[in-house]
């Protein structure tokens, strides 16, 4: 299959792909997702495929209008409300009760489901003119950098989709954050830019975190994730630090910036550079940006 890269002017044909079945990869504001529609189960089957994803790990459904959460949902919290309100369209994902009917390849075995509502304009547009929410789970191969912009998505799916809808870098580049609205207490499944203070100030609550065994709640914790091929060192003092491809706040000659809208593009990069060891300054407090932290912990394996 030859892969077409379109920007903005690509969004008909890739509507009139997802509407017959096929599949799409479009830009958000968070990572690239790679898309089918809710309502055609071969296509969500094939998105496990061409990921390589185990096939226990539940989709996250893109919305673009509230009026589409009634098709995923008939029992809808109101703490969801009270955040959208705020957050959406944005790089925060719902996980909700799922409505009886919903394809069981979204959920996977559970009685929930994911739900996102993205910001990036072409998004909401292909929503809007697929007439139907879309999956969308990042669009690397599993276990690999998600993509941030449509050449990293073809370095990945070169092949195995037929359009990758271009919509730039994104803007934030790393994955939404994840809160579980389906138990006792809300609980905070994925840190992201929407941190948990933020969102404990608007419920008035204190979120959950997931304890002991993660991934009791959302598969996707479970696996290896957000890791290049190079094995990534936390270097806690400067000294640790041998002077390879090193990853810091305030680089200096021949070392990368590290921040988290080209975190994976730099990942990627070493990749690319057939680099082995990629160092991270972590002398800087990494706590403020608990997101990145996390992405590094993951990608270092821990
Ligand atoms: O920013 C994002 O969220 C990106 C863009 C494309 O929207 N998408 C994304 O999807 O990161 P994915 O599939 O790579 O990550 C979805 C995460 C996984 O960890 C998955 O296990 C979890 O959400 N998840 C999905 N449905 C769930 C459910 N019903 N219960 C618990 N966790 C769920
Ligand atoms: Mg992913």
């Amino acid at each position: 299959m030859r892969t077409e890269i379109l920007g903005a002017e690509g969004i008909e044909k890739a509507a009139f792909l997802l509407q017959r079945g096929e599949n799409v990869v479009f830009p958000t504001e968070t990572v690239y997702g790679l898309g089918a529609s809710i309502f055609c189960d071969e296509a969500i089957q094939r998105v496990f495929e061409i990921k390589k994803r185990p096939s226990d790990n539940p989709l996250i459904v893109h919305i673009a209008s509230i009026d589409q959460l009634y098709l995923l949902s008939d029992e809808i919290p109101k703490e969801l409300f009270l955040l959208s309100d705020l957050f959406w369209p944005g790089p925060l994902t719902f996980v909700i009760p799922a409505k009886k009917g919903l394809s069981l390849l979204i959920s996977k075995g559970l009685s929930t489901v994911a739900v996102r509502m993205p910001s990036h304009p072409m998004a909401l547009e292909l929503i809007r003119k697929a007439k139907a929410p879309l999956v969308g789970p990042s669009a690397n191969l599993s276990g690999f950098p998600s993509p941030t912009n449509a050449l990293d998505v073809l370095e990945d799916l070169d092949g195995k989709v037929p359009l990758i809808l271009d919509g730039g870098s994104s803007s934030i580049g790393i994955e939404s954050t994840v809160i579980g609205l389906f138990g006792q207490k809300p609980i905070l499944l994925r840190p992201g830019l929407i941190t948990q203070e933020k969102m404990e100030a608007i419920l008035k609550k204190p979120l959950d975190l997931p304890q002991g065994k993660e991934g009791r709640h959302s598969p996707g914790m479970r696996y290896r994730h957000y890791a290049p091929k190079a094995k990534v060192k936390l270097c806690y003092t400067k000294e640790e630090i041998q002077g390879g491809f090193v990853l810091s706040f305030s680089p200096k000659k021949g070392e990368y910036l590290l921040k988290t809208q080209t975190l994976y593009a730099s990942f990627r990069e070493a990749d690319r550079q057939g680099i082995s060891l990629i160092e991270v300054d972590c002398t800087f407090d990494l706590k403020e940006n608990l997101a990145l932290y996390n992405r590094l912990l993951k990608a270092s394996g821990q």
